[in-house]
């Protein structure tokens, strides 16, 4: 017997369900991401974009799973971090559907989930984890029990930053696509910050870097060359720090920067020259999404972590290294 798991995503600006079962087949994977034509994403309106699409994006994921409610398992739900309004809409429906259908509760951490569905999609066990996305950009490492974050941004996150730029330049968010394909058709470098300290980096000077090449008139192309050749230099230097450090021998890229192809080349020419495996999360499962919830729901609950309802109140700063990881100990 198969034990089935739905896991409902909505940390920010896209909310997701997903199927999975325990043998790591994930059935289904529906989710829907609020774009607003301008400006970044306010934290009401996407959950009010939650609420009102949040129901059907469920229904859908069973439906597409070929199962029927009853036969969920178990429910999880990303517990944190993330917005506050955003966070609260998707737990209330976790715990609705967890009253129910009768079946245990489980609150699992965005950022870890993103390493977890990164290990199944994969099938490393215990790799240094990249992990770019719009709202973090971390390098992680398993060690005595918890994911210890090695470095991350002392400012602003990777996606953040291209957001940011792109939405200067009059690109949609999100920004990260656009800003790759423009590359291609760079013909100059321009020197931007390079900002690495210790293990950790820093990307708002660069930004700013950026804005001041578009405002003397260079060619869009060559500054998005330009910033990803130097973010991305930064993150290989921090990995390849990180795989010297704890000695592992996999390098896992996840979250939604994760997309991008060129950070992916940089990243596997370090593992190469460390002798290191390197796995590049597959698209439909390195944004957010709710397939990574629900397996990391599962890891949880066959390590005995559930929570009461009362209890199940949500952690908008929750920090990866705050979960004592005991499916992993
Ligand atoms: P988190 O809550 O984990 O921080 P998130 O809310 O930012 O995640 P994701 O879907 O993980 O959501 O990541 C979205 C980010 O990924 C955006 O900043 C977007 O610009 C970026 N992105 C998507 N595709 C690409 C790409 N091809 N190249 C670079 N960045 C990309
Ligand atoms: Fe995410």
């Amino acid at each position: 017997m198969v034990l089935i798991s739905l896991g409902i995503e909505g940390t920010a600006h896209s909310f997701g369900a997903g199927i999975v079962s325990d043998d790591g087949q994930v059935k289904s994977n529906v989710w829907d991401m609020l774009t607003p034509s301008e400006g970044g994403i306010h934290p009401r309106e996407a959950s009010r974009h939650h609420s009102e699409l949040g129901p059907l994006i469920i229904q859908k994921s069973i439906a597409n799973a070929g199962i029927v409610p009853n036969d969920i398992d178990i429910v999880s739900f990303s517990r944190g971090p993330g917005l506050g309004p955003c966070l609260r809409t998707t737990a209330t429906m976790a715990r609705t559907l967890a009253l129910r259908l009768n079946v245990p509760l489980i609150g699992v951490n965005h950022c870890v989930a993103h390493i977890e569905i990164g290990c199944l999609d994969s099938g490393f066990r215990d790799p240094v984890t990249v992990y770019v996305s719009g709202g973090n950009t971390q390098t992680i490492a398993f060690s005595g029990g918890r994911f210890r974050t090695f470095g991350e941004t002392l400012d602003i996150a990777i996606g953040n930053m291209l957001d940011s730029f792109g939405r200067d330049v009059g690109m949609r968010f999100p920004a990260g696509p656009k800003i790759e394909m423009a590359s291609l058709d760079a013909s100059t470098f321009y020197e931007l910050p390079y900002s690495v300290k210790g293990m950790d980096l820093s990307y708002s000077g660069l930004l700013t870097a950026a804005r001041r090449l578009y405002s003397e008139g260079v060619a869009v192309s060559d500054i998005c060359y330009s910033i990803q050749e130097t973010a991305f230099g930064m993150l290989a230097e921090v990995a390849e720090r990180a795989l010297a450090h704890t000695k592992k021998d996999e390098i896992l890229l996840t979250g939604g920067v994760a997309k991008n192809n060129r950070l992916t080349n940089i990243l596997e020419g370090v593992a190469e020259r460390h002798d290191a495996k390197f796995h590049r999360v597959s698209p439909t499962l390195a944004g957010d999404q709710g397939a990574m919830i629900a397996w990391t729901g599962i890891l949880q609950y066959n390590a005995g972590d559930q929570i009461p309802i009362p209890d199940s109140h949500v952690l908008p700063k929750w920090r990866t290294d705050e979960q004592e990881i005991i499916w992993r100990a």
